[in-house]
């Protein structure tokens, strides 16, 4: 574990960035939190004396130039949340998701306390692009420059950005790629509108989750032969720490099951575990996604930062529906804030 530090988490009011704080919060550590609650809301981090929350976006200037030397880890988590958000609004994704990268490298160049920089980056923009049998993406495979997505290109830009202030600046950066994260505190329809419904279905498995919870069928793109490596948040946020502790600086580390599982198999699960009996609804296939089949391997971290995800995904799948059913109200309450554009 972190202690007696003062740590920044940059995007430290979304999904994953409210569960660190979580997992953080001791009196021995002093947290500040700086969010534009573009994809999150403020509910999100806990009220604490010794957590402070700064409400903008670190590509802000007077935000990100009022930063001083007094941190000893940073984790940026920000993001312009996601794939289909990206390809709506490319220019704002480059202003929330490659632009904060750079800018908060930069300016943290120059910090001397810093013992670690954490870059959250994401699997989907190194996963090889294939509906076929998919092999487990490591750390040394070489990135294609064929990418999906706007927010694709940023999470890799966000990496060379990471490896550049490294080598140039020895800049303490670790990189985590992260697959694909579930578990509670995952609100649909958080933040701002961007301009697409998947501002509200941001993501596979809150989705699924809330439509069976309300009885409805699940929407299965293309038969649900795509696949994905499921990973429990707080197996994420236990890897960020672990990254922060014992990464390497400059290098990167996969935060992975290790463990394939199909979208139809996630439907089907979430159907059983909800007693959810609405008829699945057949959609065609993505036509942008084409990293249809992916999931990490995890052998890398196992051995260089001690980190193993270690919840089931069954389990996880079991808290997370308890979760979001307990907090129905306030999830409907946010994605009611989006319904007149839906
Ligand atoms: N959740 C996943 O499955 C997954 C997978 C791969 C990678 N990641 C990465 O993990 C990180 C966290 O993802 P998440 O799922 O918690 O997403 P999220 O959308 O819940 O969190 C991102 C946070 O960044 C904030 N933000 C956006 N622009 C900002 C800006 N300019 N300045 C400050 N804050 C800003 C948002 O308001 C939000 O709170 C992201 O970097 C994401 O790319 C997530």
């Amino acid at each position: 574990m972190i202690k007696d530090a003062h740590v920044l988490i940059v995007g430290g009011a979304g999904f994953v960035g409210s569960n660190l704080v979580k997992m953080l919060l001791s009196p021995k550590i002093k947290i500040h939190v700086i969010d534009n609650l573009l994809s999150a809301e403020r509910f999100n981090v806990p009220e604490a004396e010794n957590i402070i929350f700064t409400e903008g976006s670190i590509s802000d200037d007077d935000i990100v130039g009022n930063l001083v030397d007094e941190y000893d880890y940073v984790f940026h988590l920000a993001t312009y949340h996601g794939n289909q958000s990206s390809i709506h609004d490319p220019l704002a994704d480059h202003e929330n998701n490659t632009l904060t990268s750079l800018k908060l490298f930069n300016k943290l160049k120059t910090f001397k306390r810093l013992k670690k920089v954490v870059y959250s980056s994401a699997g989907c923009s190194v996963a090889e692009k294939t509906f076929g049998d998919a092999k487990p993406s490591k750390e040394v495979d070489i990135v294609s420059l064929d990418m999906d997505s706007p927010y694709s290109i940023s999470k890799i830009i966000g990496e060379f950005y990471a490896k550049y202030y490294f080598k140039q600046h020895q800049l303490p950066v670790v990189r985590v790629r992260f697959q694909n994260v579930f578990g509670p505190g995952e609100v649909l329809g958080a933040g701002k509108w961007r301009g697409t419904p998947a501002t509200v279905w941001r993501n596979v498995t809150p989705t699924f989750i809330y439509k069976a919870l309300k009885k409805m069928s699940l929407p299965l793109e293309n038969n649900g032969v795509a696949t994905r490596d499921f990973i429990y948040v707080d197996d994420i946020c236990r890897g960020l720490i672990q990254a922060a502790r014992l990464g390497k600086t400059g290098d990167v580390y996969n935060l992975a099951s290790g463990k394939e599982i199909s979208i139809r198999e996630l439907a089907e699960t979430i159907n059983q575990l909800t007693g959810n009996t609405s008829p699945i609804e057949h959609l065609p296939k993505r036509s942008w996604d084409h990293s249809g089949k992916r999931f990490g391997c995890p052998l890398k971290a196992e051995q260089e930062i001690c980190f193993k995800a270690a919840t089931d995904f069954y389990e996880g799948m079991k808290t997370t529906i308890a979760w979001t059913q307990n907090n129905l109200a306030l999830i409907e309450k946010t994605i009611d804030k989006h319904k007149k554009y839906l």
